[in-house]
């Protein structure tokens, strides 16, 4: 079956996806963060208050994530514009007595922060806020040098866990559950995609089971972030080296190709997937 994967908009500007752990961006500082292909300056002012904005200068294009934050203001590195959480420019140094014009704003994006994660929309929310699971506990982020397609089926179909060899299955059993999740049963792993970036894995271990989740969040055509949590309580040390070994597998030929016939099994669940999108995710 020949299916497009950009059916799936698993790019779409409505839905939230999480960009940085809460605990990697610390009061008055600025991360630069890439979604979608889009540069994006997310700071934390000294109060707490999050904010993501183009990173993108309205004076003459500087890089915002170069700037410094001061108090509940972001300050621009190259002629030091000042703005204050709203976006708006506050004060221009070179003209002191002047008030900025109106115009002179950055761009800001919709922000949330739930669960331990900062999260972005690029365009307008088709929901207040992400959905968040209070059960899982983050651990770290990792980037990946594989697409954001190839990315969720590693997660859905390889195990990621202490003790557990990152091997192909010889049998994967695709199916798709009542809410149009993708769901992939092997003798380590089942694991379920849900709409728009969210693999909840569960993989048995020598010692039991071993329960996650990950987040993919699309960084650029070539490449995705993972933002990964495991369930509250868990060995988080244990799961980090996984997760590190877990990428080293992944960029060995042998499995990247294993997962293109892997990805084949994934694209024909897809209408499903669309239909799901169509009654539950369209703004
Ligand atoms: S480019 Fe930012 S203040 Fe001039």
């Amino acid at each position: 079956m020949t299916t497009d994967v950009s059916n799936l908009q698993l790019r779409n500007p409505w839905s939230w996806y999480p960009v940085v752990a809460s605990a990697d961006l610390s009061p008055g500082t600025v991360l630069p963060v890439v979604l979608n292909g889009e540069k994006l300056a997310v700071w934390r002012s000294s109060k707490g208050k999050v904010n993501a904005w183009h990173d993108r200068c309205p004076h003459r294009g500087m890089r915002l994530s170069f700037g410094a934050v001061n108090g509940e203001t972001l300050i621009c590195p190259y002629h030091g514009w000042t703005f204050g959480d709203d976006a708006r420019c506050v004060r221009i140094p070179a003209h002191p007595n002047v008030i900025p014009s109106r115009a002179a704003r950055a761009r800001l994006l919709a922000v949330a922060e739930v669960d331990g994660h900062i999260w972005i929309c690029s365009g307008e929310p088709a929901r207040s806020e992400p959905d968040a699971d209070s059960a899982y506990t983050p651990v770290r982020t990792m980037h990946l040098q594989l697409s954001m397609e190839n990315a969720i089926v590693a997660f859905l179909t390889l195990p990621c866990a202490a003790g557990v060899k990152v091997q192909p299955p010889e049998h994967i059993e695709w199916s798709t559950s009542n809410a149009g999740a993708v769901v992939a049963r092997s003798e380590a792993l089942t694991a379920s995609f849900a709409l728009p970036s969210s693999v909840f894995c569960g993989a048995t271990t020598e010692t039991g089971k071993s329960t996650y989740l990950i987040r993919i969040q699309p960084t650029d055509l070539g490449g995705c972030a993972v933002q990964a949590s495991m369930t509250v309580g868990g060995d988080a040390v244990a799961f980090n080296r996984a997760l590190v070994a877990f990428r080293a597998e992944i960029a060995q030929d042998k499995i990247k190709s294993w997962l293109v016939s892997a990805s084949s099994k994934f694209e024909a669940a897809v209408p499903v997937l669309v239909d799901g999108l169509t009654q539950g995710e369209a703004p």
